[in-house]
């Protein structure tokens, strides 16, 4: 019975989707670009010592003598994972990047500071080489330093920037950013990519978290204190011999603006908007001097950034008098209409002055330099850029040889730096309710439960190590503190005592219980969901906290996430609950206001919380601004304040939230479907590893399996190098072709499926699919399985995956 269900609800048909798909195939049209009015936007100018007259006439000097090879390679970047220190004799490039899972030369991606000092000499001593016909220029080497120099192993790591918010202190982000760039500095890196200034209204946005604020006067506020932090102040050495870095303020513009909170998506506001919201940090930013601005993946008005000459160069460069030089995201360049990857000189034209070209750079150099020669990119353009980046270079000590933050390892992680960063997360604490179950008494026993209780990975969220943040332990934090760890110190001192028990099993009943909880790390892409609901499925921790107070113990929740979410069950089931954001390497700042009640909670919301799950956009100033916790929320001891028990519907299909997983376990995962020809039959099958886990299909002459559901766009996950993934076991092998296509692009796959009757997974990129004519903007019928003869196959599994290995693509 429950097996003819479960195929039932796998065979609902969708009815629409040719219509859809007809329109999906209609590739993007040229987009009228929203006229821009310069004289409306704020002005702002870099400082006054921004330009010395003596290090243009360097400058000057150095353009004489640079040959076109040499200037365009000043404007590529590439990523250490594609590069080689000896491809810059060939490839004059001016920078390097290490990207989120790119590790130093011969050493492991979660590497300490010694490999990354050696890496960066390895690519300096190349481009510093005096050769003949070759102009020695210092590379420029950046990195994502985004909550302390987080992609080194032993850095000081702050909370991720929505937490940052919540202090509304601007003076210690000035502190976060000098000791971020100390730590950068010591790593022999010259470049953070920071501070992002997005004013996120979408909290479905997977970068939500790397917003200070949905409210413009607090990113307004931070921007110039986390520049100054990051380079000095300007007039003040700015210097990486002085332990200072240039900053990239990112990702110009309208980043946070996108609609449905898509990443790298378009977003839709007129110019106004763009100006009041968006825009706010810039002019602060450029003021302050920062060196660099990041362009965004995104669109405004359907106009891709990285190609809009307006914004980049008539605002930023012109209106906003910005001397310094921008420089593109990960292949950003490449998502312009009529560019790839590797060719787009329309970027460079529209005020680009660096391309990010991680693993595209050889390419992008060729085509650039072409373009370059017969004045598709005009000589004036190229001197321009060049120019640009050879300033900040030299404002940066560069041209100097000495180094001598590259000698100082007890910067990495000092107690000094970590003292600041576990005064960042006191202040970014923001207590939502409090029924008097807090401060915890320092002679109380404590159960501290929770997934997340003793992983400082958990609470590190992404960009830290790795690029997601995943697959971090608690030994790739030497010199840290898990939640737990803060709160079993704190007790100690007072007579108490912390007892760990994730699952909330225990044998002494204790006297409170601290459930630490909350979002797994995320960054890109992966961290977009389409509801604000927590835990849709599976409602781990509300069981977890269920079972804590059906055994009469207290409850303090606290809620590991970079955006508010929906949680009003788990709010129901807390006596106190807590908002820590992702706080870092410093857990005993979570220990340093519960415990003992001598520090008081001064957190306040700098985003809005929502009271159903449907609240996406749920930004103070609204017409109908109703949520749970205003902006501005926050309880303290010294006040208190009562929370009510909440409506517990979630306002939303809890189904909507998912676009990644298409079967799983044998059951295709809503808002999926599947629909199969006449010809083709199905049934449960087990799987390697469960009793009726998978779909047997069988073909007995031409027909496909189709999974219909919502339009899908992938052009963000293609981009980021995601794969489908399909586990299976070939039942019977084809007798003619058979072929999946995702979208209009279509593979052949009967030549690389595994020899019948073992599981296997089959992954193929989806740029192969792309390359086979998907269109990623737009997927009306993800996917359709085709065979024209005899053939047979089981799935288990099928879903968007990050890991490569092994992925093909076939003919
Ligand atoms: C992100 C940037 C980041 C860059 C380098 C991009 O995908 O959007 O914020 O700085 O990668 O890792
Ligand atoms: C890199 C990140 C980058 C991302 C862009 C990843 O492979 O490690 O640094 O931001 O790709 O999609």
């Amino acid at each position: 019975m429950k097996k003819l269900h479960r195929i039932a609800q796998a065979l609902v048909l969708t009815s629409c989707a040719s219509a859809a798909l007809a329109q999906a195939q209609t590739a993007t049209q040229a987009v009228t670009p929203t006229p821009v009015h310069p004289e409306l936007w704020p002005a702002a100018k870099s400082p006054s010592d921004f330009i010395d007259p003596k290090v243009e006439a360097r400058i000057t000097k150095l353009l004489k003598a640079m040959s076109l090879r040499e200037k365009v390679g000043q404007m590529i970047q590439a990523d250490t994972a594609a590069i080689k220190p000896e491809d810059l004799r060939d490839y004059p490039l001016g920078s390097i990047l290490a990207g989120g899972n790119s590790p130093p030369l011969g050493a492991p991606d979660r590497s300490p500071a010694k490999p990354w000092v050696d890496t960066v000499r390895a690519f300096e001593k190349v481009a510093m080489e005096k050769r003949a016909g070759h102009t020695a220029i210092p590379l420029i080497v950046g990195i994502d330093a985004v909550h302390g120099n987080s992609n080194v192993v032993g850095a000081t790591l702050f909370p991720h920037n929505s937490g940052l918010g919540a202090m509304h202190d601007p003076e210690l982000m000035r502190e976060i950013g000098r000791v971020t760039a100390a730590e950068t500095a010591a790593s022999g890196i010259h470049w953070a990519f920071g501070p992002t200034l997005a004013v996120p209204q979408d909290d479905r946005w997977g970068r939500a978290y790397e917003g200070y604020s949905e409210n413009p006067a607090i990113v307004a506020a931070y921007a110039g204190p986390m520049v100054e932090g990051l380079q000095g102040k300007p007039g003040s050495k700015t210097t990486v011999q002085q332990g200072r870095v240039a900053a990239s303020v990112k990702h110009f513009l309208g980043d946070g603006g996108t609609t449905d909170g898509i990443d790298q998506g378009d977003t839709q506001v007129d110019e106004k908007t763009l100006i009041a919201i968006h825009d706010a940090g810039y002019p602060a930013a450029v003021d302050a001097g920062t060196m660099t601005v990041m362009a965004s993946f995104s669109s405004w008005n359907g106009v891709k950034m990285h190609g809009n000459k307006a914004l980049l160069t008539d605002v930023l460069k012109g209106r906003m008098g910005f001397d310094g030089f921008v420089v593109g995201d990960w292949n950003g360049h490449g998502q312009i209409p009529g560019c790839t990857n590797t060719d787009c000189p329309a970027t460079f034209n529209a005020g680009l002055d660096m391309a990010m070209a991680p693993d595209s750079w050889k390419g992008l150099f060729d085509s650039t330099l072409a373009a370059a020669q017969d004045g598709r990119i005009p000589m004036s353009r190229i001197d321009d850029a060049v120019r640009r980046i050879l300033r900040v270079k030299f404002k940066l000590g560069l041209f100097d040889k000495a180094r001598p933050f590259e000698n100082k390892p007890q910067e990495m992680g000092s107690s000094e730096h970590r003292a600041i960063a576990r005064q960042a997360v006191r202040e970014s604490l923001v207590l939502l309710k409090n029924e008097g179950v807090l401060p915890l008494k320092t002679s109380a026993t404590v159960m501290v439960a929770g997934e997340a209780a003793d992983d400082i990975g958990r609470q590190s969220g992404g960009w830290t190590l790795s690029w997601q943040g995943d697959g971090n332990t608690n030994a790739d934090f030497p010199g840290a503190t898990s939640i737990y760890a803060g709160i079993a110190d704190a007790l100690k001192a007072g007579g108490g005592k912390a007892v760990l028990s994730p699952d909330g099993s225990f044998t002494t009943k204790p006297d409170v219980a601290v459930v630490v909880f909350g979002e797994e790390p995320y960054a890109e892409l992966r961290g977009d969901v389409r509801t604000l609901e927590f835990q849709p499925g599976d409602k781990k921790a509300l069981a977890l906290l269920k079972k804590l107070k059906a055994a009469g113990i207290p409850t303090v929740s606290v809620f590991l996430s970079g955006r508010p979410l929906w949680v009003n069950p788990e709010l129901n089931q807390s006596d106190a609950f807590v908002a820590a954001w992702f706080p870092g390497s410093e857990g005993e700042g979570v220990a340093d206001v519960l415990v003992g009640g001598k520090t008081d909670f001064t957190g306040k919301l700098s985003f809005s919380w929502p009271i159903t799950a449907a609240q996406f956009r749920l930004n103070k100033g609204d017409k109908d601004y109703d949520p749970l916790f205003p902006l501005g929320y926050g309880l303290t001891y010294a006040k208190g304040g009562h929370v009510a028990a909440l409506g517990e519907e979630p306002g939303i299909d809890a189904s909507m939230s998912n676009s990644s997983v298409f079967i799983a376990d044998g059951i295709v995962a809503k808002p999926f479907n599947l629909e199969t020809a006449p010809g083709v039959k199905q049934r449960l099958v087990d799987s390697a590893d469960r009793q009726e886990g998978a779909i047997r299909f069988d073909w007995s002459g031409a027909g496909s399996a189709n999974i219909l559901g919502p339009n899908l766009k992938l052009e963000r996950e293609a981009n980021a190098d995601m794969n489908v993934e399909v586990t299976y076991r070939l039942d019977k092998a084809a007798s003619g072709p058979v072929t999946l296509s995702l979208g209009s692009g279509k593979v052949r796959i009967d030549k690389v499926l595994a020899q019948p009757g073992q599981w296997s997974k089959l992954r193929i990129s989806l740029k192969c699919f792309a390359n086979h004519g998907t269109y990623m903007g737009g997927i009306a019928r993800p996917f359709s399985l085709e065979a024209s003869a005899p053939f047979a196959i089981s799935v288990s599994d099928m879903k968007l995956a990050t890991d490569p290995a092994g992925a093909v693509c076939p003919e």
